[in-house]
């Protein structure tokens, strides 16, 4: 039996939270409920017990049993969180880490599949701070179950009703069915940009920002998989839940990666490794003064084709390819050229999707088919690529 923490948020709509959870029993879960003490305003945690048989927390200082401390507990037991109604407020909140009630101290210190499924007034929604606040959210790997447009209960009409029970169910037991798809798998990514040093204050670089490699580092790990995310240097927040290998250069990311492929089942070439760097690398600065500098260039090692060298029979490697247009024929050919089960076409020429971008648009080449991911999150894109990439267990 799975576990699910409803968190209940002080919206009109949280009467439909309870059938949310009386529907997610009938799918033979255990449901605890949240809530916040403004949601406690509009239903009675009594009711919610009575329908569970669970204790329903509301106070951070709730412990339904002695000396445990049940924010820790509940976050450890639970398969799955779902946050239905979530309020612009709670929102704002789980994006920022606030811990200053048992809802937000709980979802702090859990760190596994989350459903958030929004509710409120249509301008609440559409504002800047809840929309960014939503992005992050799903960002760092949380499914949003999107609020419909109609009527709402402040008079308005736009987009801010919660979504229909049946969707919200259907949303949390598709999380907890694909949580479980990669078990007992290793998943290695290589991410992010290389430097390749041409002094000691200057490197050559790309654009790159790691989104997309934290992103599938954060989708692995969500369905079960034990992940290694080798990343060139980055800003971008990754998932504390992978073995985090820190590289700078080329050679170094080839040296890394390689110590791990022996044992993993699948591998992505995420990473936006530079084809070249430096011949020979000046110590201290170049100088305007000595001239105009000639840089020879050497060409780096192609890491995913030596991946896909060394890998095991049985696994499987995707190569990503960045092109400056929509045609699919450089992803047909690196497809043979490096020897790999896939290749992820990504178009870099079209600004709303791949280098630094929070959403992207994939075509997966395969010896046998080419499919489109759908415009989307890079962490939807992500999930899109492991459900057309994994093995049946
Ligand atoms: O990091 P983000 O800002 O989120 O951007 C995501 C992304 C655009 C970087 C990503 O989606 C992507 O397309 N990654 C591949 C970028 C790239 O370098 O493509 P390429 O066509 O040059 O290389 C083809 C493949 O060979 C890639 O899998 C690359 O990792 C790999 N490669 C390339 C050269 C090299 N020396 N070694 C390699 O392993």
């Amino acid at each position: 039996m799975k576990t699910v923490v409803l968190g209940v948020s002080g919206s009109v709509a949280c009467y439909r939270a309870c059938d949310i959870a009386r529907e997610l029993m009938r799918n033979d879960c255990r449901v605890r409920v949240c809530l916040t003490h403004a949601a406690s305003k509009f239903v009675s945690p009594s009711l919610f017990e009575a329908l569970t048989g669970q204790p329903c927390l509301v106070s951070a200082f709730d412990e339904p049993e002695q000396g445990r401390m049940a924010h820790i507990d509940w976050a450890r037991e639970a398969d799955v969180v779902t946050v239905a109604p979530a309020t612009a407020n709670i929102l704002n909140k789980l994006a920022n880490g606030y811990a200053d009630d048992m809802l937000t101290t709980l979802a702090l210190a859990y760190d596994g599949p989350t459903v958030v499924a929004p509710a409120m007034n249509p301008t609440m929604f559409g504002n800047e701070t809840t929309q960014a606040s939503l992005r992050a959210i799903e960002a760092r790997g949380a499914s949003i179950v999107w609020p419909q447009s109609g009527d709402v209960a402040c008079g308005e009409n736009g987009q801010g009703k919660l979504a229909a029970v049946q969707d919200i169910v259907d949303a949390t037991l598709g999380v907890l069915a694909r949580s479980k798809t990669l078990v007992g798998k290793t998943v290695l990514i290589t991410s992010g940009p290389t430097q390749e040093p041409i002094d000691d204050v200057r490197f050559l670089s790309n654009r790159s920002s790691g989104k997309m490699g934290a992103a599938l580092a954060r989708a692995a790990l969500d369905r079960g998989a034990s992940v290694v995310l080798v990343t060139g240097p980055t800003n971008t927040v990754l998932p504390s839940g992978a073995t985090l290998v820190w590289v700078r250069t080329a050679r170094e990311m080839l040296a890394a990666a390689m110590s791990h492929v022996g044992n993993s089942d699948l591998i992505f070439g995420a990473a936006a490794v530079s084809d070249f760097s430096p011949a020979m690398l000046v110590s201290g600065k170049i100088r305007k003064a000595d001239g105009l500098p000639t840089v020879a260039l050497v060409v780096n090692p192609d890491i995913i084709a030596e991946l896909a060298k060394a890998a095991p029979a049985s696994a499987r490697v995707i190569a990503f390819a960045a092109e400056p247009n929509p045609d699919l024929e450089v992803a047909r050919r690196k497809l043979e050229e490096k020897g790999v089960y896939a290749v992820a076409h990504n178009d870099v020429s079209d600004a709303g999707i791949g280098f630094e971008s929070d959403d992207n648009e994939l075509t997966l080449v395969t010896r046998d088919r080419e499919v489109r991911s759908p415009r989307a999150p890079k962490i939807v894109c992500a999930h899109w690529l492991l459900e057309q990439t994994t093995l049946p267990n």
